[in-house]
Order: structure tokens, then C-alpha cells, then sequence
């Protein structure tokens, strides 16, 4: 990634950006002292353990451990890649990007003509809504109350019966039919050629939340099944990871600080088109933490809309513990049987329709009355199963006083002691936590070695230093392997007589591990003594350390020659422990 844009581009762009101006863009920073905090917008928290330096133009997260610079903020908060960072912060600080060479071109602007063919695509079926072949269609969202209004806000359209209704259209355009194809527009025939995938349906673009067309979903006139079909996944439509009509919704959801979730597309667009407008659709599919994260930026607040058939599903039920994990408030309305929201708005009213919102259940009551219906509490078995249930969910929330009122409750509801409803918690978490341990154990970075981080630290601060480092350490002195890469960085740029601030050098570190432990040490607090005596102290720790690293893997190298007999390898080994020792 980095590396297509000059380099001197990137440092001109970083130097005419203020960090601090651009977060505060998005969230708000409060002073403290050198730096600006905030409550961390990658993960949920009440404690603000997010930092911005202005002096180092980079950010920081103690708790979840993200940071970077401004262009990785932007590539995070508004999950741009680099390029698009790069572009965004390019445009605001007034600097103009070299053309780029051709064959990055190509690379960087996949996804670009991707964008591109749908958004003909979606001017396409528009346009057919007016065509006498489609008058099917049109009447028919006219019968489904949907007006001439929505049917352009949501660039609503058809698919004609037509094999090749699009492939004629784009043709025109000069767009590849290989190109088309890869967009998930068209499908291969078996003896050559092509054919339109939407025929003789409802079309519905579905946007990103910069409105640009990421796929369709397309619905039969009539009942016949399967009564969608969708886009297939492509570079830019990446299932889970987005939510129909969020771009319409975001200011609305912002303003009311709530947000509504059903699962259609019509039950999304009825209400929305009634005025109820911080709304969004799930599209039939349980929500992904990525999807709710996207909802946090705008909202804590949620409520889930079911149909009356998916409702009293497990499945369902569990998905809600999603929101709980992510520290939002979710409630649940169910429908009167045999209505969607869709159906609902249009027999009984937006106002209705508020009516059930605003009446909606905690997540706690709605999930114990469904279970209340399929276990019987009067039994110790189903007493137990409930609980088994129910305290996963409780468990969830982080909020001590709410998780001890629950527990009050359920033992209330279920007849049993409140303390044995602690104690299957409790082992609840002993399970999880081991669970947790395991799963992330892999990937666990190996501890950071608090010397090398101290002198990262002093070498991206007191410039003056480093020549000193670099006589006495090669970055493979270093053990951590991060700290060997951004070492052999720094070095690098030392050479060049080129200025290394932390900002500058992540441009040139692809990893987020590599860039996050330039973060934590940027951030480390030093006590004020001389920087030159400190620096010589890591060094000589770091030296220290090496030969320490060094005669331990002799020893065990050693141990295993004389298991194995190898006379020759033995002797080698001792010379070299000796030489070792000496020194
Ligand atoms: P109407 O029946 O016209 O009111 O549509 P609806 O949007 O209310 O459909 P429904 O409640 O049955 O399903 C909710 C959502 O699930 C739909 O909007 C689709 O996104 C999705 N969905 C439903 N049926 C299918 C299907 O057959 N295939 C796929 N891929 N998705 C479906
Ligand atoms: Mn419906």
C-alpha cells in the first residue's frame, strides 16, 4: 500500500494536517495537558483511554490498542483504504496528487469501475420503470404504497424480461463484458456468451454510506421463489458488512439518537417514506458486529423490529447479545402476528408504528417472556434451562448495578436464590475467560520488551541520539521483531538524512501491529532524566539482553548435541559458548 504515492507527497500531506483538527472532526477531544483525550471510538468504553498527541500527529488507544496517524484514523473511523485516506486528506490540506502511473491504475481502481458499473447498472433499471414492459413493475410498488417520490429517493427500478437487457445497455458504455461479469451483473453461458442475472424483477440498489451502488437485491412480481436474489459478493459488496438505507438514515438516526432495525427492504422503505427516518434494514440476516459498530458511530440506542415468525427464534435471540456486547441499548417490539412493518405502517399508521416503538421491551423482558413460553418455570428442569439462557445474556452487560438488578429479577421470575444464580454465572465466566485466552493466545503479541520500547521511544524524540544507537545496536539486536523492523526504518531514514517522526514513519509500516507498538511507545511516560544517560543504559540493557537471548539457545543447543552424540557439532557449540562467555 504505501509506496504507490511518493513519499515526499505523503510527509507534505501529513505536514499541512493538524491530528488533533481531524478527530475532532468526527469526535470530541478533551485538552489534557500536551495531548487531547477522548472516549475511544473503536471499541466501547466510559473511561476516555483515547489520546491524540499534536506533537507527535498521532493517536493512541490504551484500551483496544489501535493508533496511528491521520491517514490510518480515516482508513479506521470511515474504513477508507490508504489510497482513499490518502486522496481525502490530499483534497483538505490542498495538496495535488501525481497522476498515478497506469498500472497502479488499474490496481487502485478496481473497485473504482466496479462502483462505476453498477451505478449504470442502477440508471439502467431505473430508466426501465417508465418502459411499457415493466408496467407490471411500476403498479406493483405502486400497489405496495411505495410513491413515484421513494421510487427516485431509493433509485428504485426493474429488470425486464429481456436475456440481455443490461449487456445491450452497457455495450453502448464500451464496459467489458468480462468487467460486467466480475461486478456480478451478468453470468456465463455454458456454450459462450452472456446473460443478464436480474430478470423480471424489483430492483433495489443497495448503497454504501457514501450512497455509491455496492450491489442489488431483486424481487419477483409475484410468488414465486426464491423471492430474492442479490448481487453475488464482490470486491466492494461484502456481505455483513453494511445496512440498507444507512445513507439515507445517518443524520436522522444522529438527531433522534436512536435507531430502528427491521429486515426489508419494504419494511424499510414504508416507514422511511411515512417519516420515520432513523431507520435501517438487517436485509434478512443476523447482524455482525461490523454492522453494529458501523450503527455506534451514529447511536447507542436501538430497536429491533421482528416480523412475528422470526422473533421467538433462538437464533434471533441470541443475535441481540451482539448489541449488549458492544455496550448499546437494544429493545425489541414484536408485531401483532402476521404483520411486517411494511404491512403495518400501511394498515395502522406511522403513528402506530412509533406507538410500538417507543412501548418497546428491554432485551431482558422480551427474552424471558419468549423463553417463558417455551420452558416450563414451574419445573426444576425448565427453571434450569431458562436460566441457562438467560444468564449468558446478562452476563453480557457491563454495568454491575444493571446485571444485579436482572439477576434480582430472574431469580424473582424463576423462584430460586438469587446466589445460585451468581454462582452459575460465575462459572459462566471461568468457561469464557479460558475461551477467550485460547482464542486470542495466538496471536498474542510476545510481551513487549520494556527497554526496547523506552529506546524506540528516545530515538523518535531525541533525533540527536540515534547516530549514538546506531554505532552500538543493529536492529537485529533487537528480540522483538517489530522493534527490529522499525529500528532498521529509522536507521534507514538516519542515512538519508530524512526526518523520522512517529507520523512519518508509519507510512511506511503496512503492519497495525508494527504501528501500534510505535504508538505505545510514543505514549510511554518517561520521568524527565538525562536523555543521553538513559539512552546509554537501554543500549547497554539491549546488549545485555542479546548475549543473555544468545547463551540460552547455546544451551539448549548444546543439550540436544550431547542427547544426540554429535561429538563434531558439541565441539563447535562449546568454542562458541566460551568465546561468549569471555566476552
Ligand atoms: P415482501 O414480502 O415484499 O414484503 O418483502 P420483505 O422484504 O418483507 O421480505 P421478507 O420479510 O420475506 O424478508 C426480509 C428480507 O430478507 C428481504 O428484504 C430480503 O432482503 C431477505 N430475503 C427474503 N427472501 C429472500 C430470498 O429468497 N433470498 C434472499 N437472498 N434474501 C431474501
Ligand atoms: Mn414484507
Amino acid at each position: 500500500m504505501p509506496g504507490k504515492i511518493p513519499e515526499n507527497i505523503l510527509e507534505d500531506i501529513l505536514g499541512r494536517v493538524d491530528i488533533a483538527e481531524i478527530i475532532s472532526g468526527y469526535i470530541p477531544l478533551k485538552r489534557a495537558g500536551r495531548n487531547f483525550k477522548a472516549n475511544c471510538p473503536f471499541h466501547h468504553e466510559k473511561t476516555a483511554s483515547f489520546m491524540v498527541s499534536p506533537d507527535r500527529q498521532i493517536y493512541h488507544c490504551f484500551g483496544c490498542g489501535k493508533g496511528g496517524n491521520a491517514f490510518r484514523f480515516l482508513m479506521d473511523y470511515e474504513r477508507l483504504g490508504f489510497l482513499e485516506a490518502v486522496e481525502t486528506l490530499a483534497k483538505k490540506s490542498g495538496v495535488i496528487l501525481p497522476e498515478v502511473k497506469p498500472q497502479d491504475a488499474k490496481a487502485l481502481s478496481f473497485s473504482t469501475q466496479l462502483f462505476k458499473i453498477n451505478e449504470l447498472a442502477s440508471v439502467f433499471y431505473a430508466q426501465n420503470l417508465n418502459l411499457p414492459a415493466a408496467t407490471q413493475a411500476k403498479d406493483y410498488f405502486l400497489k405496495r404504497g411505495i410513491n413515484p417520490e421513494s421510487i427516485k429517493t431509493f433509485k428504485l427500478g426493474a429488470a425486464t424480461d429481456k436475456w440481455d437487457g443490461l449487456i445491450g445497455y452497457l455495450k453502448v458504455k464500451a464496459v467489458p463484458l468480462s468487467l460486467i461479469e466480475k461486478a456480478g451483473l451478468i453470468l456465463a453461458k455454458e456454450n459462450g456468451g452472456y446473460y443478464d442475472r436480474f430478470r423480471s424483477r424489483l430492483i433495489f440498489p443497495i448503497f454504501d454510506i457514501k450512497s455509491r451502488v455496492l450491489g442489488f437485491g431483486a424481487r419477483v412480481l409475484d410468488n414465486s421463489l426464491p423471492k430474492y436474489i442479490n448481487s453475488p459478493e464482490t470486491p466492494i459488496y461484502v456481505k455483513g458488512k453494511n445496512l440498507y438505507g444507512l445513507n439515507f438514515a445517518k443524520d436522522a438516526i444522529r438527531d433522534n439518537d436512536s435507531v430502528v432495525i427491521v429486515e426489508g427492504y419494504l419494511d424499510f422503505l414504508m416507514p422511511y417514506q411515512e417519516g420515520l427516518q432513523n431507520i435501517v434494514a438487517s436485509l434478512g440476516t443476523a447482524l455482525t458486529t461490523e454492522q453494529v459498530r458501523l450503527l455506534k458511530r451514529y447511536t447507542h440506542n436501538v430497536v429491533m423490529v421482528y416480523d412475528p415468525d422470526t422473533a421467538g427464534e433462538l437464533a434471533t435471540l441470541r443475535s441481540l447479545d451482539i448489541f449488549v456486547e458492544e455496550g448499546l441499548n437494544v429493545k425489541v417490539v414484536s408485531l401483532p402476528q402476521g404483520f411486517d412493518p411494511d404491512l403495518f405502517v400501511r394498515k395502522n399508521g406511522i403513528a402506530a408504528f412509533r406507538e410500538k416503538i417507543a412501548k418497546a421491551s428491554s432485551l431482558f423482558d422480551y427474552k424471558l417472556n419468549v423463553l417463558k413460553l417455551r420452558h416450563n418455570i414451574n419445573e426444576t428442569e425448565g427453571k434450569a434451562r431458562l436460566a441457562c439462557e438467560m444468564l449468558p445474556t446478562i452476563n453480557k452487560f457491563e454495568d454491575a448495578v444493571l446485571k444485579s438488578e436482572y439477576i434480582r429479577r430472574l431469580s424473582e421470575e424463576l423462584k430460586v436464590q438469587e446466589a445460585a444464580l451468581w454462582e452459575e454465572i460465575k462459572k459462566l465466566k471461568a468457561g469464557n475467560e479460558k475461551n477467550y485466552s485460547k482464542a486470542i493466545s495466538p496471536k498474542k503479541e510476545a510481551e513487549v520488551n520494556p527497554t526496547e520500547k523506552l529506546l524506540i521511544k528516545l530515538m523518535l524524540e531525541e533525533t540527536g541520539l540515534v547516530s549514538y544507537i546506531k554505532e552500538n545496536l543493529t536492529p537485529d539486536d533487537f528480540q522483538d521483531e517489530r522493534a527490529s523492523r522499525i529500528v532498521g526504518l529509522v536507521f534507514e531514514f538516519l542515512e538519508k538524512g530524512r526526518e523520522f517522526g512517529p507520523s512519518m514513519l508509519m507510512n511506511h509500516i503496512d503492519e497495525e501491529d508494527v504501528a501500534k507498538f510505535i504508538c505505545e511507545s510514543a505514549f510511554l511516560e518517561v520521568p524527565s532524566e538525562d536523555k543521553e544517560k538513559v539512552v546509554v543504559n537501554c543500549v547497554q540493557r539491549i546488549k545485555k539482553e542479546k548475549v543473555k537471548v544468545h547463551r540460552e539457545r547455546l544451551h539448549e543447543q548444546i543439550k540436544q548435541a550431547q542427547h544426540s552424540g554429535d561429538e563434531e557439532q558439541l565441539n563447535l557449540l562449546m568454542h562458541e559458548f566460551h568465546d561468549l562467555i569471555k566476552k
